[in-house]
């Protein structure tokens, strides 16, 4: 079965093509230099960046194939970015004849994973986003059971302020992981928020000791210093949602960890976590960078699940999505 998956939920305008788990086509159109100077992502230029872009990148996608069914996201994500898609999804599904499938964003974060391989359940999944960070059990496609997430910033969220409080630009996951490759991570020692008897973080206060840190300075931090203060942020993130994850895959004892989002795609998380798993006798399936940031194949690979159970329909009745936050729902 041949899917088209169509992602604008935020500032990537994407599509791609899969068939039974194998990517067709794989098309990125990134607003990051539209953003830049915002240093974050306004939700009414990304609609209109969307609804310019999305007609080209679909046609690139499908480069003329047939499908036979079109996935898109129905939330969470921002309200206008969010229409344009389902728009784009409703018109392509009609003109293609096939059904329209709407699916959580980050269920196909969770499913990009399964572009690179088989997935083992149950498994747990951490899902680490601009947005989100959910630690999940999951035990089939669909059924999922939510242990924690953060009770304030996002991990990519937090990167992204913290970047911006050092003046590195937007998005900061990308430049933080950079620039931690050359600082000390034991440099600063920041907290790491465990939040003992639940499974649930919480990276506000990393970002505030950064911040008491900077101001304490009294001076613009020199590059060894921001360095160093890159590699020490990043570590007390990493450590943390290593730790969690981990220690659920153990308490839970699945077969396999699950990790996406795109702060999956930070070289010290996917080595922290490789090193982790290999301790403990774990398997672990974290996809390649270009998967675990936003894309069209993932939406196309969770819209799968949902067509074998029937979910096309029912998903369809549903509620555009703004706000939408039940998983597998
Ligand atoms: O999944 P995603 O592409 O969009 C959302 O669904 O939010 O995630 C975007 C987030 C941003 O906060 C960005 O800074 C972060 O992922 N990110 C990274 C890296 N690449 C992207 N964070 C850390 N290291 C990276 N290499
Ligand atoms: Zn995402």
């Amino acid at each position: 079965m041949k899917i088209l998956g169509i992602e604008t939920t935020c500032d990537e305008t994407a599509a791609g093509v899969v068939e039974d788990g194998r990517i067709l086509s794989n098309v990125v159109s990134s607003q990051i230099r539209l953003h830049r100077r915002f240093h974050g992502v306004v939700p009414e230029l990304a609609a209109r960046a969307h609804l310019q872009r999305i007609a080209e990148v679909v046609e690139s996608a499908l480069e003329g194939r047939k499908v036979d069914a079109v996935a898109f996201a129905r939330g969470p994500g921002l309200m206008g970015p969010l229409l344009v898609g389902k728009m784009a999804a409703l018109a392509a599904a009609e003109s293609l004849g096939c059904p329209a499938v709407a699916v959580n964003h980050l269920e196909g974060h969770v499913f990009a994973a399964e572009l690179c391989g088989k997935l083992r359940y149950p498994l747990v999944t951490l899902i680490v986003s601009g947005g989100h960070t959910d630690l999940l059990l999951c035990r089939a496609p669909g059924r999922y059971r939510l242990l924690g997430r953060t009770r304030d910033d996002a991990a990519g969220e937090a990167y992204d302020k913290v970047a911006r409080m050092l003046g590195r630009g937007y998005p900061g996951g990308p430049v933080i992981d950079r620039l931690a490759r050359r600082g000390d991570p034991r440099a600063v020692a920041f907290a790491r928020p465990m939040l003992p008897g639940t499974w649930d973080f919480s990276f506000a206060g990393i970002k505030t000791a950064m911040l008491y840190h900077l101001r304490d300075l009294k001076r613009a931090p020199s590059r060894r210093e921001v360095a160093d203060l890159c590699a020490s942020f990043q570590e007390a993130v990493v450590e943390t949602l290593v730790r969690k994850t981990i220690a659920a895959a153990l308490h839970f004892r699945v077969k396999q960890v699950v990790v996406g989002g795109g702060v999956a795609a930070n070289g010290r998380l996917r080595q922290a976590f490789s090193e982790a798993a290999q301790k403990h006798g774990i398997s672990i399936q974290i996809p390649p960078p270009i998967l675990c940031t936003d894309n069209g194949v993932m939406l196309a690979q969770a819209a799968s699940h949902r067509l074998r159970r029937g979910r096309v329909g029912r998903s369809l009745r549903c509620d555009p999505g703004l706000g939408f936050e039940n998983w597998g729902a």
